[in-house]
């Protein structure tokens, strides 16, 4: 046999591949069987002058790479047509996801309040005690820092890194030995002093929303947390600018017939204090439904978070002149603020966090 001959008769195997492959039925042992078309193309070899062997074996390489590559291409689409599968039938749709219901309310947050020139920030999740406490009229050992179930951590070694460096710190504030502990935020007020820091003076108009972390679990509280928190600083701020800022925050969030409501109460870092309460969307802030109280509510207002005006000690700490500037701050938990909208009806906000699909899929 010559290689020609040979070549010949590898040209007949392949014409009849290509054939069985337009038809769509090809049968493995067809080729590779013992007595398959390749098999017995193979068995030539030996019929060839030594000389060629190789020249022919390399082709035989090539053929059976070809050969093997579109059986396999093609198993799935026979096995298919075995089984006649219905084409016509609707496909499988692929899962489309979506933000975190959390996310999607830090955004609709961060939107109205860019809207009336706040501006979002966001600070160390891992803060110096200075920033989340003591800035904030909190001395060491004040009973006022209970409030904050609050996680301590290690020190780590800080050296060089200009945000978390003592001697960086103390720079600023010559007065310390250094930031103090390093405690997870239990509030984003830890926000208040370091944005007047990174401003230098007036006018300020913050929104600062990030992740805090307090030691507690239950169906209202998880130890991760999101609050969000406003700062303003100018010359001439009162409590109606305050006011005034809940409320269009209420409208927005909740829907033109949402107010809000201010209370009496205590924080180191503000005074006047105030506890804010946004009304209730069954009842309006009436406390009544059909001469019924509200089930909700009970009593027509739900609680939220806490304001005031900016206290003067915590304004000198940021290095403002509390003779010529005052302000107001607020700040409160996304979680919370989010599950009172109208139509939701989530008792337990620790499914957020548990990651179940079913739960997220309906946000
Ligand atoms: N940081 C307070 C808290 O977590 C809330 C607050 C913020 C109060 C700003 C007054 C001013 O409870």
């Amino acid at each position: 046999m010559t290689i020609d001959q040979f070549n010949q008769q590898a040209k007949v195997v392949l014409n009849q591949f290509a054939a069985d492959l337009t038809g769509g039925q090809i049968d493995q042992t067809r080729y590779f069987g013992k007595k398959g078309l390749f098999t017995q193309l193979a068995k030539q070899i030996q019929q060839l002058p030594s000389e060629k062997r190789g020249q022919a074996g390399k082709l035989l390489n090539q053929i059976k790479r070809d050969l093997t590559k579109n059986i396999a291409a093609t198993a799935p689409l026979n096995q298919a047509t075995q089984q006649s599968i219905d084409f016509s039938l609707p496909g499988n749709k692929p899962k489309v996801g979506h933000l975190h219901p959390i996310t999607q309310a830090i955004n609709q947050i961060s939107r109205i309040f860019e809207r009336i020139g706040f501006i979002r920030v966001r600070y160390p999740e891992v803060d110096w005690d200075w920033y989340v406490f003591e800035s904030l009229n909190m001395p060491p050992n004040h009973p006022a820092r209970d409030e904050w179930e609050t996680f301590f951590i290690d020190r780590p070694d800080t050296t060089g890194n200009v945000a978390y460096d003592p001697k960086q710190l103390t720079k600023r504030h010559p007065k310390m030995i250094d930031g103090g502990k390093l405690v997870l935020t239990t509030h984003t007020s830890n926000g208040q002093v370091r944005e007047m820091e990174r401003l230098g003076k007036p006018p300020i108009r913050m929104i600062n929303i990030a992740r805090c972390y307090r030691r507690q679990q239950d169906a209202t509280h998880t130890q991760m947390f999101h609050q969000f928190e406003g700062l303003v600083i100018d010359k001439g701020i009162t409590i109606q600018h305050l006011k005034g800022t809940l409320d269009y925050f209420a409208k927005e969030f909740y829907g033109p017939k949402a107010k809000s409501r201010i209370r009496p109460f205590h924080f180191r870092f503000t005074e006047p204090s105030f506890e804010v309460d946004f009304s209730c969307h069954i009842c309006h802030g009436t406390g009544f439904v059909n001469g019924q109280k509200c089930k909700l509510c009970k009593s027509g207002w739900h609680e939220v978070g806490g304001a005031g005006m900016v206290h003067p000690n915590v304004l000198k700490a940021g290095g403002i002149d509390p003779d010529q500037y005052t302000g107001f701050a607020f700040g409160w938990g996304v979680e919370r603020t989010y599950t009172l909208r109208e139509g939701l009806n989530i008792d337990d906000i620790r499914h957020f966090y548990n990651n179940k699909v079913k739960f997220l899929e309906q946000f």
